[in-house]
């Protein structure tokens, strides 16, 4: 699965890169698609349960699923970008968020809290601990400075497919859960809010928004459990 992951990592280095006022999200799902095919992958998303792109773009109050568009990124706002690939057999899956030109204290603040509670919840995924440990150990860096956990959507397995058991929420109680094993790889991904955790869907069938109106970021990786911890396989190894 390393190559999988590498793909994905290099997909968001360049999407990181190029996420600055001016540019479209539909601009950004053309770099993608063309970095993917040109690695000699296929995107994961795009024809999953009808879903029509290789990226979700979410923008500022939109959660997750948001789908590219002519909308033109602003500066100041804030972009989660989530983008998945099949390369040789298996999957990879990784997000970020990205501030969009100078964004406010406030969103910055919610990026860095959504990135320190997927390295908290990373760190939690060790041999022995059980699944919902990550969970708790995610919610608890959250809720911790006021921040909120999406409860609809939530991590997964993956591998051969891009959804595998077990689902992984972002809040629950330490110590409950299937106890954590060498060889199991699941795609952490903590969806946070500035404002409350409740979310709802917009009429496009994708779009997850904060009901209020708050902020959202959303950073994933693909970590595999290992004798020596766990791995990350969507990390950036080299420049
Ligand atoms: N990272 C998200 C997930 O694992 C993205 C899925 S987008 C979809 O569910 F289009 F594939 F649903
Ligand atoms: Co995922």
């Amino acid at each position: 699965m390393r190559g999988a992951g590498a793909i994905v990592a290099e997909v968001l280095r360049t999407l990181k890169e190029k996420a600055s006022p001016g540019i479209t999200t539909l601009d950004l799902e053309k770099i993608a698609a063309e970095e993917i095919k040109k690695k000699k992958a296929v995107p994961a998303f795009k024809g999953y349960r009808g879903y029509p792109f290789c990226l979700c773009t979410s923008v500022n109050e939109q959660v997750v699923h948001g789908m590219p568009s002519k909308r033109v990124l602003l500066d100041g706002d804030i972009l989660s970008v989530d983008v998945g690939v099949l390369y040789d057999g298996f999957y990879g899956d990784a997000a970020i968020t990205v501030p969009v030109g100078t964004a406010s204290a406030e969103a910055l603040r919610l990026i860095d809290i959504t990135a320190l509670s997927l390295a908290k919840g990373i760190e939690a995924a060790r041999i022995g601990n059980r699944l919902m440990d990550i969970a708790s150990a995610v919610q608890r860096c959250v809720e911790a400075v006021g921040f909120s956990v999406v409860r609809d959507f939530v991590g997964h397995g993956i591998g051969r497919s891009l959804h595998e058991p077990p689902q992984l929420p972002n809040f629950g109680a330490p110590g409950v859960g299937e106890r954590l094993k060498a060889g199991m790889v699941l795609a952490i991904e903590p969806m946070i809010n500035a404002g409350g955790y409740k979310v709802k869907v917009l009429k496009d069938g994708w779009t997850a928004v904060t009901e209020d109106g708050s902020l959202s970021a959303h950073f994933e990786h693909t970590v595999a459990i290992t004798e020596d911890g766990p791995h990350v396989l969507t990390r950036l190894t080299r420049a």
